[in-house]
């Protein structure tokens, strides 16, 4: 089933007052998204492409925190920037790039609120059989390792603490789909892989839907049932990762030739030398 559809969609940033190029003229924005159609399927979808390509605004579009100039976006045959804030964020949550809190709660108290007030009422099955936990609260307490900080207020935590308890919040608010902008960066890698494997399982049980971008090819081949490539220049290439993520495609959507991704920082070695061995064994 379709689950979401950008259909004619057009969107530009508004013009900041005050933004003057070199001529002292006032920038005004191009469109990030020009009469952009395109339909996504439900599962677990991951949005890969070089900075500025576009990942964060169409998560934007899709989950109606922003709305197309003209063209309509359908999420779960609904048009998500219409619906009031409880109708949206039942629909479609969204955790932020680089979020932060002023509040003093405490990681625990706000983990049992986000789960009360949510989709769920506080009343969901674990998904897991193999961690033994009674609700799907203790389960992700112990998926995301939060027990040693739930007496902490979530200002005080580092980057990496606060990235899993958004990742715990979007699991226990129980949306319909769930939209993770770069939630994964400042965690350890065992902890980027935890999640991962923990969110398809979330996303194959349930039915839900999680669009999550990052930067870890790897990562994407691993875990995603659905990669989305952003290329430059707005196209983009939907499949899954084996159809995808390409030596070709890769190397148009980085825009650089493809030795030179070796020392991307953020393109793993050990996808790019599979790639490497994968290229080698077609040319003998
Ligand atoms: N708040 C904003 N105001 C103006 N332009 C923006 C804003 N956010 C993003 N952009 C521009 O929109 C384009 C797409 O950015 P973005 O969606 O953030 O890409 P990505 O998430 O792939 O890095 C870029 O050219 C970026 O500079
Ligand atoms: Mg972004």
């Amino acid at each position: 089933m379709d689950f979401l559809e950008f259909n004619d969609v057009t969107f530009t940033y508004p013009a900041v007052e005050g933004d003057l190029d070199e001529n002292g003229e006032q920038i005004v924005p191009k469109p990030v998204f020009e009469h952009f159609s395109a339909t996504l399927p439900k599962g677990f979808v991951s949005f890969v492409g070089q900075n500025g390509c576009g990942k964060s605004t169409l998560m934007l579009l899709a989950s109606g925190r922003l709305s197309p100039d003209s063209g309509t976006v359908t999420l779960l045959g609904k048009n998500p920037a219409t619906l009031d804030d409880e109708q949206k964020n039942l629909l479609a949550s969204v955790i932020y790039q680089n979020m932060e809190f002023e509040t003093e709660d405490k990681v625990g108290e706000l983990l049992s609120f986000v789960y009360q007030n949510g989709a769920l009422k506080g009343n969901a099955k674990p998904v897991r059989s193999t961690t033994g936990a009674d609700s799907l609260l203790s389960e992700v307490i112990e998926v995301f390792e939060l027990t040693s900080v739930l007496e902490h207020q979530l200002a005080k935590l580092s980057k990496g603490e606060i990235q899993r308890v958004l990742l715990a919040f979007g699991i226990l608010y129980g949306s319909e789909s769930l939209f993770m902008d770069e939630p994964l960066f400042a965690l350890e890698n065992y902890q980027k892989e935890a999640a991962l494997a923990y969110l398809k399982e979330f996303v194959h049980k349930t039915g839900k839907s999680v669009y999550i971008s990052m930067h870890e090819l790897d990562l994407t081949k691993k875990y995603a049932d659905t990669v989305l490539l952003f290329y430059p220049n707005r196209d983009m290439a939907l499949g899954t990762s084996e159809e995808v993520l390409t030596r070709d495609e890769v190397e148009k959507a980085y825009g650089v030739p493809y030795a030179m991704l070796k020392d991307h920082e953020n393109l793993s070695r050990e996808y790019l030398n599979s790639l490497n061995q994968k290229n080698e064994a077609e040319s003998n």
